[in-house]
């Protein structure tokens, strides 16, 4: 299938809750220490993900041990009209080392949460986090004393929306079950080399609860340019194929068409630092897969036909 008709002049933003929308793709800071870039090639380089339509930007209180915020910050704190033009995204409760703590672990306690959500706030020069998202499952979460910092961020104003990241389909809904404020998604990791989250139906949560995921490392990090695994060179020798067979100009945007024509209506989070690749999943919106391709994608990866 070349060009989805539907597709033509594609969504470029996506509802995640009553008045609250993001961009279609995301931009995510994971990789600030790789980028290598100042502060003024940063601002400029927020002003080029704007241009392109992405207003989303994900972050996480740890991401460079807070240097990504920070620099953030620094490349939008004096620049105001800019705030009411993005969603800032991000996320706490990975405890590192060296902040009076020995062993990375987990903390979900409200205090910690609001501690953290309120750091966020003075390393990325703003007032309020459009949605703040738990990173990672916490075995010694007390619900009712996470749902408490949602409830006082929320009142407070510092944190418009909450979701969570990596949570399991239990571990969403006994969380949501203590809280009046909806999590409105799940950020987990999917990918055409990544299918966990079908394996084990986090996905099928997600639909089944009505909220669209958030989607990290949607090229597997760069692994499905340059993996040399045999899931690696069997999935790049297909999305080859596909790509002369809709007229894409490049593999990755297979890769993202791939995740787009899921129904969950997936929202990538591209971690380039490029604008030519940040733009890919743009351009890819316009393609959507056969069944038959999604599954010879599938298929080259686990290695197996499905049963
Ligand atoms: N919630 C979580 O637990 C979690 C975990 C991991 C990540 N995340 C979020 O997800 C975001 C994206 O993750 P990711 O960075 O792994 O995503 P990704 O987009 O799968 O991988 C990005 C990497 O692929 C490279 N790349 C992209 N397009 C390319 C192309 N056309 N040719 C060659 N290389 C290309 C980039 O290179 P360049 O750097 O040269 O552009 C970069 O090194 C992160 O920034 C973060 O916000 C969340």
């Amino acid at each position: 299938m070349a060009h989805d008709e539907a597709a033509t002049t594609p969504d470029t933003r996506i509802e995640l809750t009553d008045g609250f929308s993001l961009s279609r793709v995301a931009h995510g800071y994971w990789r600030w220490d790789e980028w290598g870039i100042s502060i003024d090639e940063l601002s400029s380089l927020v002003d080029g993900v704007l241009d392109l339509g992405i207003t989303t930007f994900d972050h996480a209180d740890g991401y460079s041990d807070g240097r990504a915020e920070i620099a953030f910050g620094e490349a939008i704190g004096g620049r105001s009209s800019l705030r009411d033009k993005m969603e800032i995204i991000t996320k706490s409760t990975i405890h590192y080392p060296g902040d009076g703590v020995t062993l990375k672990h987990y903390d979900t306690s409200e205090e910690h949460i609001i501690a953290r959500a309120e750091q966020s706030l003075r390393h990325m020069q703003t007032d309020y986090i459009d949605l703040l998202l738990l990173h990672r499952p916490d075995p010694l979460m007390d619900p009712e004393s996470t749902a408490s910092a949602f409830a006082k961020l929320h009142a407070a104003g510092k944190v418009r929306h909450f979701g969570v990241s990596n949570y399991k389909p239990l571990e969403f809904d006994m969380l949501q079950s203590y809280s009046d404020l909806p999590l409105i998604t799940n950020q987990i990791e999917v990918s055409v080399l990544a299918h966990e989250n079908f394996d084990d139906r986090t996905i099928q949560h997600a639909q089944t609860r009505r909220i669209h995921p958030m989607v990290w490392s949607p090229l597997a990090g760069g692994r499905i340019f340059f993996g040399e695994d045999e899931a690696a060179v069997r999935v790049r020798a297909e999305l080859e194929k596909v790509r002369d067979e809709i007229g894409a100009e490049a593999i990755d945007d297979v890769a993202f068409a791939w995740l787009y024509t899921h129904p969950s209506g997936l929202i990538p989070i591209t971690g380039a630092c490029e604008l030519e690749f940040i733009r890919r999943p743009l351009e890819a919106l316009r393609y959507r897969l056969s069944k038959e391709q999604w599954f010879r994608i599938w298929v080259a990866c686990t290695g197996h036909k499905v049963p």
